[in-house]
């Protein structure tokens, strides 16, 4: 029996799913090949955490969640983009995501940094030509997308994959994995928070909030996606484990160890549910929290 909330996740979950083909690119003469690479990288697999949390951050403001979707489509554009380009020989070398053949093992490196580079360009695009402005003001549209640059470039994940590949080989001390993993993941999801504040009409200070709480669940986040490189099942994350290791990268599981990296989880967990505390009808983002530190894929 599925409980309220994994009820609730779900119907974001399928919302988002039945949504997305409408914004995927068709195929156009002589470059079949890119429409093709581009759906394979954002079908079919994938939690879904950073659309989820644009619905639903939308959804406490305003009380609608759908006017939301092209926001939550263009950040998992981003996502899928980064996961494509991360798996590639020149960065984490990994052959397997979301349960298939990474994007390069199937359609070769240049094809993968291609549909990479779509993606990107097409978040930006369903953002400027997908929102319904009848319902959204052009200025919330272009204040959302605006953070979306900012979190998903060199202030954000790409300034984060950069440390996080200079610090392969070494011993990186605890501030500079935090520095790195609050830019490679926490401002992506950090992006998908206030993105559906701003959509949902959310005020300065709310949309502050947003923030902080999503700097502690990403962080957590990405300690749990480096504990599970350590002791989880590929099968079940549908990518290899043990590529951390292999790539001598440094994570806070090979500096600190799986237990106390676990504890910083559970920090992490607690302080972003008193965060979330302060904002009246975020039942569902408190368990989203909890789900996230306890997964196991
Ligand atoms: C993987 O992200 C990359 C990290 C930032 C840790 P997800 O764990 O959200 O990947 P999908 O979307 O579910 O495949
Ligand atoms: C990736 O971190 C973060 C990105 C911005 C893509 P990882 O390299 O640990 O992600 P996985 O484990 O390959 O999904
Ligand atoms: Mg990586
Ligand atoms: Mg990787
Ligand atoms: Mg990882």
């Amino acid at each position: 029996m599925m409980n309220d909330f994994k009820m609730h996740l779900k119907e974001y979950v399928d919302f988002f799913e039945d949504n997305l083909p409408q914004f995927l690119p068709k195929a156009e003469p002589h470059q079949e090949v890119l429409s093709e690479s581009v759906t394979y990288c954002i079908t079919d697999g994938g939690k879904r955490i950073r659309p989820v949390l644009v619905l639903e951050f939308c959804r406490l403001f305003c009380g609608d969640y759908k006017k939301a979707m092209p926001f939550a489509a263009a950040i998992e554009m981003i996502h899928s983009y980064s996961l494509a380009h991360d798996d590639l020989p020149c960065m984490d070398d990994d052959d397997m995501r979301r349960g298939k053949p990474s994007c390069h093992k199937k359609y070769g490196e240049a094809n993968a940094l291609l549909a990479g580079d779509a993606l990107l360009t097409l978040a930006f695009d369903t953002i400027a030509s997908k929102t319904d402005f009848s319902d959204i003001s052009p200025l919330q549209a272009i204040r959302a997308a605006g953070v979306l640059a900012e979190k998903a470039g060199v202030y954000g994940m790409i300034g984060g994959q950069v440390i996080d590949l200079q610090s392969e080989g070494k011993k990186a001390d605890v501030e500079i994995l935090k520095l790195m993993d609050s830019k490679k993941t926490s401002a992506l999801i950090a992006a998908a928070c206030q993105m559906g504040c701003i959509v949902g009409g959310a005020d300065e200070a709310d949309i502050a909030l947003a923030g902080e709480y999503a700097e502690k669940i990403g962080l957590a986040f990405q300690i749990v996606d480096d504990i599970l490189d350590v002791k989880g099942d590929a099968k079940l994350l549908g990518k290899p484990v043990g590529s951390d290791s292999e790539n001598d990268k440094s994570t806070y599981v090979s500096l600190l160890g799986l237990e106390q990296s676990q504890r910083l989880v559970d920090d992490l967990t607690n302080e972003a549910i008193e965060i979330l505390n302060r904002f009246e009808g975020s039942e569902f983002l408190r368990e989203l929290t909890l789900f996230l530190a306890k997964r196991d894929y």
